[in-house]
């Protein structure tokens, strides 16, 4: 029986990870995020609740649970104060049950600044991002001249550092982009009152996760974003700035790879993307608007609407690969309810060449034609269904399609918003 099991997107994210880590949480002592930022929306509902979660580990909804935000997160502290606070409104405990590391590095009001800039200057080709300041907060850390979480905890460090990085930051503000400065005292003034909110959160969680895993605490590794939009395997340069494959899980919390037990994929029915960036099989005409609408696929971050397309298989081959995937979980099998046929990509076509294997170049990906063949759908509805015996035959049917032409075991259906509209076909924690 596993210990360590990383939840991650297998595709552009937004796969529903939010319930699927909501719903191990039960048997889980600690959740930990690696990656990313207040750039995810991990949706959870309980009964009438909806809760979106941006930074905190969805864990934190379940009493008694350690939740760990990692080194490899990016954090804004007002958008995580602002997190806190919002769930200590609503009931939720939230005290030494969260602990952020020293490590994390932190997003400054001039990363989001400079952001909007080279967004703007990209025009057409822009990114889409989500406007959080996540890619320049890592540009920095990787230019080593980010400011950590610990740094809050010294505050002639902190001022050192933001002065230094201002002298860069505010030539090239208001030479290139011709927009407004910042002062040291205004960010330093800010940040120093974020410091004493969250100075009872900061910890060496490298250590304390280390020291759980000995323990053979049952620990979730939840990932944010998805494996198309990781910084080396994703759509690049249309992706996150953030390890969001298997492989941040070790650097994002300083764990070693031999701590892992398994990997568990999740993909949603279809698929979705926000942003720009190339997607194969998004659908362009009417049907795709009708999937967003019963789907509710719009942005939990940003409200944008979701692009829709059908499920792609070289793409989810590549996730299966990148991140060595043990186990799948579909997301979201019901909206697909009541569809005639149902198209699923095994390959793309472009200058007559076929490629089954996801093509790095962004020409091929953005031109080329994705090879579909069609199923049978389903008229039944498999809305709250729990029970495998219990789904309709073609919909039984498109599951064990994904797991033979994957390879991979699919161990949890989701088929509903509610916790209780689930499948679970193996259980992960003992
Ligand atoms: P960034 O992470 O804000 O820099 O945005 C980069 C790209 O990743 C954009 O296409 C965003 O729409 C996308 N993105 C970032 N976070 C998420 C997420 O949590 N779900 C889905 N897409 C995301």
């Amino acid at each position: 029986m596993a210990k360590a099991v990383v939840i991650l997107g297998a595709q552009w994210g937004d796969e529903g990870k939010g319930k699927i880590v909501d719903a191990l949480t039960e048997k889980a002592d600690v959740v930990a995020r690696y990656q990313g930022g207040h750039n995810a929306g991990h949706t959870v509902v309980i009964g009438e609740e909806t809760f979106i979660l941006h930074l905190i580990p969805s864990g934190i909804l379940h009493e008694d649970k350690l939740c760990i935000i990692g080194n490899g997160v990016v954090i804004n502290p007002s958008a995580l104060i602002e997190e806190i606070n919002g769930l200590k409104e609503r009931g939720i405990k939230v005290n030494r049950n969260l602990r952020i590391s020293k490590n994390a590095h932190l997003i400054m009001p001039y990363h989001m600044a400079i952001e909007r800039e080279k967004e703007a200057l990209k025009g057409k080709k822009k990114i889409g991002t989500t406007g959080r300041g996540i890619g320049p907060a890592y540009m920095d850390k990787m230019a080593r001249v980010g400011i950590r979480v610990a740094d809050l905890l010294y505050p002639e460090v902190l001022k050192e550092k933001i002065e230094a990085n201002l002298r860069d930051v505010n030539f090239l503000l208001s030479n290139l982009y011709k927009a407004d400065t910042f002062t040291t005292e205004e960010i330093y003034n800010e940040y120093i009152g974020y410091a004493e909110i969250l100075a009872n959160y900061i910890d060496d969680t490298d250590i304390l996760i280390n020291r759980l895993l000995d323990e053979g605490k049952n620990v979730l590794f939840e990932g944010a974003q998805g494996t198309l939009l990781d910084i080396d395997h994703g759509t690049y340069p249309y992706v996150t700035s953030s390890s969001a494959t298997a492989g941040g899980v070790c650097t994002g919390l300083g764990i070693g790879p031999t701590k892992i037990d398994t990997v568990l994929g999740v993909v949603k029915a279809y698929t979705t993307r926000v942003g720009g960036g190339p997607f194969p099989t998004e659908i362009h005409d009417e049907f795709g608007e009708k999937l967003r609408e019963r789907g509710g696929e719009f942005g939990a971050t940003t409200g944008r609407p979701r692009r829709c397309g059908w499920l792609d298989m070289v793409a989810l081959r590549h996730a299966v690969r990148i991140n060595g995937l043990g186990g799948l979980i579909i997301t979201k099998l019901d909206i697909l309810d009541g569809l005639e046929k149902i198209k699923v990509c095994f390959g793309y076509e472009y200058n007559g060449k076929v490629y089954e294997d996801f093509p790095k170049e962004l020409s091929v990906l953005e031109g080329c034609k994705p090879i579909y063949k069609e199923y049978e759908g389903w008229h039944e509805a498999t809305l709250g269904v729990n029970e495998y015996d219990a789904l309709p035959d073609n919909a039984k049917k498109y599951i064990e399609m994904i797991e033979d032409s994957l390879g991979v075991p699919v161990d949890i259906i989701s088929t509903g918003q509610k916790r209780d509209d689930i499948i679970i076909r193996k259980v992960h924690f003992d």
